[in-house]
């Protein structure tokens, strides 16, 4: 079959992943003039880009007049322990601001301050009161507002669309391949640029925030395409996800709740979060819980408070060690979780600041807010690592290839503050649109596809169809998720990283005799084996990663290396790249330097 015979739609610059950093991407790159096709896997709209609910980080300095991008830049690098790409954090602090005022503009409304402003609140890791929010709905306001503005800017979306794979003509991305999920048919984009905003990873796991469309698709197309990753054992799990019912663990529960003054008790009634304060930030949290108190009464005011912060607004490394801990040695709640309690503030004061916590608790689990705490635990939520990019311009390390937002490593370093997520795909979803649209009017020649990649690219699609018999897709995701959860989780050591090894070997072995039965119409069984062939590759990445780095920093927590060992590992970046026999590599580069003025930001903590 020639590659005319197949349906095919031409464009400048294809955006994969339609959350917030695909969405900001093609409206830049629409912007600058160059045609843009954007590609959703699911229903525009639905991204995980809600799921930042609690807030965008952007030092307006509404709430706090002493906040500015120099304490935001800091608060980042501290926060991700130093292994940041400075000059992203730098970008990312700077135009936070600007981006977020773009999007006032552009429609987003705001919850306010007194005098009208932008409200802003605190959040782990933050020095001052910084993310401007929407009740507990950010993520969502900022999806309708982009949106609006992708299809009003004449953006081409194609919805329900699945890419399997990336095409190269001589060493570059000139376009992609993949299928219509409702009717099993392929389609080609070839494309000047290929802009890369998957998001993030978290289907490898059992307990996550991350629905089904998060399974590593761009972290292994971008893999496959020759780019390197970095620091991919830096796996964020979230503190407070539902643990009851069932069906409905690991689903979010916003850091606003404890950024309003939600308090983590142990089923003794102990706030557990004094005992686990690192010993040299301590100084940064209240003494006792009156201080703490009086901190609450002060935000829920609406202004800075001058006391000190509560010990649950710990970074979220921090939080979830802590809880897991707490259920580890037998102190949890009746279903493994642990209590967040914010039903000691007026009842309509946490209607107004949490109203999808309220009724999601109320529908969900039965369980009003207002007058009784909540069961939570950790819930896997964010991968820092991911394609290392060019910071000024998202390029990645394979020429006509960009990615944003989840999908890149470096700007969060090991160990993302909560609220940074939403700043990062606006920051750098506008500079990687003009990026890729830059790049793209530099290719004078129409982008080439290679047929024979198109017809193997066919071929692999329909070969698990095909197949007399062999491995449930179903079975293998199941397995897949039970190892990452118990042998790659928070806590990681030599033995079970060398075993999560063997059984990703294992699972990959009985992948490549998948069969599915029935057809290509939306039949999810066959949507999953490709699925699963990049959530197996990039859980192999995450592994070889935690073990090759021997120390316990952010994220990543090693029982054997308990210590940050800066001598060994202070500012080196893990690198996942595949060699030239098709094999997954792990080596270590030293991260970029640091501009001294940057460095000085930093006082005493570099
Ligand atoms: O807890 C939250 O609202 C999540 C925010 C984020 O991941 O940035």
């Amino acid at each position: 079959m020639a590659v005319s015979q197949f349906e095919t739609h031409v464009h400048d610059v294809l955006v994969i992943g339609a959350g917030g950093a695909g969405l900001r991407a093609a409206i830049e790159a629409r912007a600058r003039g160059a045609s843009v096709g954007l590609v959703c896997k699911s229903l525009l709209g639905k991204a995980h880009t809600v799921m930042a609910e609690g807030g965008v980080a952007a030092a307006l300095a509404h709430v706090a007049p002493n906040d500015s991008w120099q304490v935001h830049f800091r608060d980042t690098m501290v926060g991700g322990k130093l292994l940041n790409n400075p000059r992203m954090a730098q970008l990312h602090a700077m135009e936070a601001p600007e981006r977020v005022r773009e999007l006032e503009l552009w429609g987003a409304v705001f919850d306010r301050t007194r005098d009208g402003r932008i409200s802003q609140r605190a959040f782990g890791g933050h020095s001052h009161p910084r993310l401007a929010h929407v009740g507990d709905r950010t993520g969502l306001e900022m999806i309708r507002t982009l949106q609006d503005k992708a299809v009003q800017g004449d953006v081409d979306v194609y919805m329900e669309c699945t890419i399997s794979h990336l095409l190269t003509t001589a060493g570059r991305v000139t376009g992609a391949f993949g299928y219509w999920r409702d009717s099993g048919q392929p389609v080609v984009f070839p494309a000047r640029a290929v802009v890369l905003a998957t998001g993030g990873i978290g289907r490898a796991y059992e307990v996550t925030s991350n629905s089904w469309e998060y399974s590593a698709d761009g972290h292994a197309l971008a893999y496959f395409a020759g780019a390197e990753l970095i620091d991919m054992e830096f796996v964020q799990f979230h503190p407070t996800g539902m643990v009851w019912p069932p069906g409905v663990r690991g689903l979010l529960v916003t850091e606003a709740v404890r950024g309003e003054g939600g308090i983590l008790r142990n089923k003794d009634g102990e706030r557990f979060m004094w005992r686990y304060l690192p010993e040299d930030r301590r100084a940064e949290y209240a003494a006792t819980d009156e201080e703490a108190q009086r901190w609450v009464e002060a935000t829920s005011r609406g202004g800075e408070p001058s006391e000190r912060r509560p010990p649950e607004l710990s970074t979220r490394d921090n939080v979830s060690r802590a809880i897991y801990t707490e259920v580890k040695d037998g102190r949890g709640s009746p279903h493994g979780g642990v209590f967040l309690d914010i039903s000691y503030l007026p009842a309509e004061h946490v209607r107004r600041k949490l109203p999808s916590m309220y009724e999601q608790f109320k529908e969900l689990a039965d369980v009003d807010i207002t007058r009784g705490p909540m069961e939570v635990g950790p819930t896997t939520h964010y991968v820092m690592g991911g394609v290392r990019v060019d910071a000024e311009t998202g390029a990645s390390t394979v020429a006509g290839l960009f990615a944003v937002g989840e999908v890149t490593g470096g700007m969060h370093g090991a160990n993302r503050l909560g609220g940074n997520s939403l700043s990062d795909l606006l920051v750098f979803g506008a500079r990687t649109g003009a990026g890729a649209a830059a790049y793209a009017r530099g290719q004078s020649a129409s982008p080439y596809v290679d047929p024979a990649q198109v017809q193997r690219a066919a071929r692999e699609l329909g070969a698990p169809l095909e197949r007399p018999e062999g491995e449930d897709p179903y079975a293998i995701q199941r397995d897949l998720q039970a190892t990452m959860q118990s042998l790659v989780g928070i806590f990681r050591e030599e033995s079970d990283l060398a075993r999560a090894l063997d059984r990703l070997d294992d699972l990959e072995g009985r992948w490549s005799r998948t069969k599915v039965d029935g057809g290509r119409v939306f039949n999810p069984g066959w949507n999953l084996v490709f699925e699963l062939r990049n959530l197996l590759a990039i859980s192999q990445a995450v592994t070889m990663s935690a073990r090759q780095r021997t120390e316990s920093r952010g994220a990543h927590s090693r029982i054997d290396f308990p210590e940050q060992d800066d001598a060994n590992w202070g500012g080196v970046n893990s690198v996942i790249c595949r060699g030239a026999d098709g094999t997954m590599m792990v080596t270590r580069t030293p991260l970029p330097p640091m501009a001294n003025e940057l460095r000085s930001l930093l006082g005493g903590t570099h």
